[in-house]
């Protein structure tokens, strides 16, 4: 009895086929339990034999079956591990990623690279009212020079002023020295508009503006400055650039600057060629805008620069068009190896 039971524990497949064992041995009919039963109608002294040989065959076979159960568990979580395990081999699903526009990516080089010059920087509004745009910056009112920037303007207010898109960053060196002690020396980075559209304007666009206001400060500052931005931005000193003497309301004396360049079939090239660009604006900063920020000219000078990011990002990357930058087609912006 106690072999075949064994046997037939041994040989369950699965824990409904032992449990079918276990009810045919020790369930209530079960044939043990049958037996047990009969121990009452036999005499003392049979009972003392088969009493406890009865009792120890129910011992051995329900601890059999407890470890056969607790083997075929084990086997079925494990065939439940290996048919669920995950290859983590194998290669992920890609989902498109976007990532930063060029013209932020500069932003952000302009911001490193003059960082380590010691440049803090400084934020201003994009819309402006006409002092800090124009008459703090020494523009003469009704003057011709407020035309040459395609002011957007916006409907008068109450008070009968207009408020506008400011044209440039340079408002940013008025809000700054109205509200901080020399020496300065910040960075705005920010957008400007005007209204004109061609291949090298767009009506949004993209400056950062440069003001270092201290005591002994020169013209030579000014240059060296710049041409140490330009060998750190383009990653060589071997980029040609020049200062052309020019004029704006709040520098004295004022110049552009220029780097040169060349076209190579549909894309730009710099550092060679016969091609000028125009990038920055610069100069000593006018007396009449320390003035106009409350300090004393005869005291403290500095100079000023406002370069166009977006030119800057087309010579660094090699487009030939501005436009593109502002219609946001990721097919254009893939072939420049701004997205994968
Ligand atoms: N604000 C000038 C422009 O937009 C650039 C400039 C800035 C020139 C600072 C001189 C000094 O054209």
């Amino acid at each position: 009895l106690e072999a075949r039971y064994m046997a037939a524990i041994e040989a369950a497949g699965d824990v409904p086929a032992l449990e079918e064992v276990r009810v045919a041995a020790l369930g209530k009919k079960g044939e043990v339990s049958l037996k047990m039963r009969d121990l009452g109608a036999m005499s003392p002294e049979e009972r003392k034999v088969f009493g406890p040989a009865l009792n120890g065959l129910k011992d051995r076979l329900t601890s059999a079956i407890e470890a056969k159960k607790s083997a075929l568990e084990a086997d079925a979580l494990n065939a439940a591990l290996a048919s669920e395990r995950v290859d983590i081999t194998l290669p992920a699903a890609r989902a498109p990623k976007g990532s930063l526009h060029p013209v932020s990516q500069v932003m952000e080089e302009l911001a490193v690279i003059f960082a380590d010059m010691g440049f803090a920087v400084a934020e201003g509004p994009d819309v402006e009212d006409d002092f800090h745009n124009f008459t703090a910056l020494n523009f003469p009112a009704d003057h011709p020079a407020r035309d040459t920037h395609d002011t957007f303007f916006m409907e008068k207010g109450e008070d009968g002023t207009a408020k506008l898109l400011r044209t440039h960053t340079s408002p940013v060196q008025i809000r700054t020295l109205m509200n901080s002690e020399p020496p300065v020396r910040i960075i705005a980075p920010g957008r400007v508009y005007r209204c004109d559209w061609d291949q090298t304007h767009t009506p949004m666009f993209h400056q950062v503006e440069g003001l270092v206001i201290d005591k002994d400060t020169h013209m030579g500052h000014l240059k060296g400055c710049l041409i140490d931005f330009i060998a750190a931005f383009f990653e060589t000193d071997e980029v040609e650039v020049r200062f052309r003497p020019h004029h704006f309301p709040f520098t004295e004396p004022s110049a552009e600057m220029d780097v040169r360049y060349e076209r190579v079939g549909d894309a730009v090239k710099v550092g060679s060629g016969d091609k000028w660009l125009e990038i920055l604006g610069c100069g000593m900063v006018h007396p009449n805008v320390i003035k106009a920020c409350g300090l004393d000219p005869d005291v403290y000078q500095g100079f000023a620069f406002g370069m166009g990011v977006d030119r800057l990002a087309m010579l660094k990357y090699g487009m030939s068009d501005l436009r593109p930058f502002f219609e946001p087609d990721p097919r254009w912006l893939s072939h420049y190896g701004f997205s994968p």
